[in-house]
């Protein structure tokens, strides 16, 4: 399972880059505005900027919502980094915009996926990942996980290659969870990955071994 950052904040980014375990970020228009990240020119110099902490795949949004637009911005998008991953809202002018890069080798990213249905056609069309929104979901009472879990079903029936990015993950058992249905990555914010390190009783052990070890010394 790879694990993506949800997050344009560039500490948190380099803090899961240190940890050892990040394979990319994941951003959208909303998450540069939280860390005050506006305007063209900067939120690019943000994609570069966050392109070079981390070593994998980083997914950078586009805001056009018709097919020219989405590949001119798109086809900038692309040429700014080799790590950029170009995401697309399945709508169906992003359909096209899907097949157009996928004909020409470049990674898209699926977003605003809500149904077995836009992820068939998401695959179709030769999506990199498809990104379902689990958290979204549990907030309007329908289980998120168990998209993930018929997304699956319908990929494996047919060999789609594109991969299952979980999205919209709250906490630490969303990452569980989707681990155990075969998500092929996860993306969630940095609390949900520290969250799998802890147990109190690790925590409890590694006390009495330390006050042991200086009851021998
Ligand atoms: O990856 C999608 C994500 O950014 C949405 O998360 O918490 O706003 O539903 P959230």
């Amino acid at each position: 399972m790879k694990f993506f950052i949800d997050t344009a904040n560039l500490e948190q980014i380099k803090e899961a880059q240190d940890l050892g375990v990040l394979d990319g970020v994941t951003t959208n228009p909303s998450l540069m505005a939280k860390e005050g990240i506006t305007g063209h020119q900067n939120i690019i110099d943000h994609y570069v900027k966050i392109c070079k902490i981390v070593d994998g795949d980083v997914s950078a949004e586009v805001i056009s919502t018709d097919f020219k637009g989405m590949i001119k911005e798109g086809e900038a998008l692309s040429k700014l980094h080799p790590q950029i991953v170009v995401k697309i809202p399945m709508i169906l002018e992003g359909v096209k915009a899907i097949k157009y890069f996928s004909n020409k080798s470049i990674k898209t990213n699926c977003t605003l996926v809500f149904s077995v249905g836009q992820a068939l056609i998401a695959a179709k069309a030769g999506a990199t990942y498809v990104s379902p929104f689990i958290g979204r979901l549990d907030d309007v009472s329908t289980d998120g996980l168990n998209l993930i879990s018929e997304i699956v079903t319908v990929y494996e029936n047919y060999g789609f290659k594109t991969q299952i990015l979980a999205a919209s993950i709250r906490h630490t058992m969303h990452i569980i969870d989707c681990a155990k249905i075969g998500a092929d990555v996860m993306t969630g914010p940095l609390s949900s990955i520290k969250g799998l390190l802890k147990h109190p009783l690790t925590d409890i052990g590694l006390e009495k071994f330390l006050a042991d070890f200086k009851k021998g010394n």
